[in-house]
């Protein structure tokens, strides 16, 4: 988690998001995934597995992880850290919910 969080940005409504799915935005070169879960938790990850930079934000989520579309990594939505004999970790970012507003911390 990003401690030196300066800003909330407005990027978009819960509704943009499919449950168990992702929706992507920019910051600058980086793209950032926002993961929500069946239960509408909302995390937020860059968009690039530990393991080769696969694309999480296509990947399936379940159980408060995340599965990598490559080659099957499991990423923990919350610390974004490879579960299982995997070992990386993924950047994640500050998210949270305003009314029905989806809020980045960058
Ligand atoms: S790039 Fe994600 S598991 Fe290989």
């Amino acid at each position: 988690m990003n401690m030196q969080t300066k800003t909330w940005v407005e990027v978009g409504t819960l509704s943009d998001i499919p449950r168990q799915g992702a929706r992507c935005v920019k910051n600058g070169e980086m793209t950032i995934a926002i993961f929500r879960t069946m239960d509408d938790r909302l995390f937020a990850l860059e968009d690039k597995c530990p393991h080769k930079n696969g694309p999480l934000s296509n990947g399936i989520v379940h159980d408060g992880c995340v599965t990598c579309p490559l080659h099957n990594w499991v990423i923990s939505l919350e610390t974004g850290a490879a579960q299982g004999a995997d070992e990386g970790m993924t950047t994640t970012y500050p998210v949270k919910l305003d009314g029905g507003t989806v809020l980045l911390g960058l």
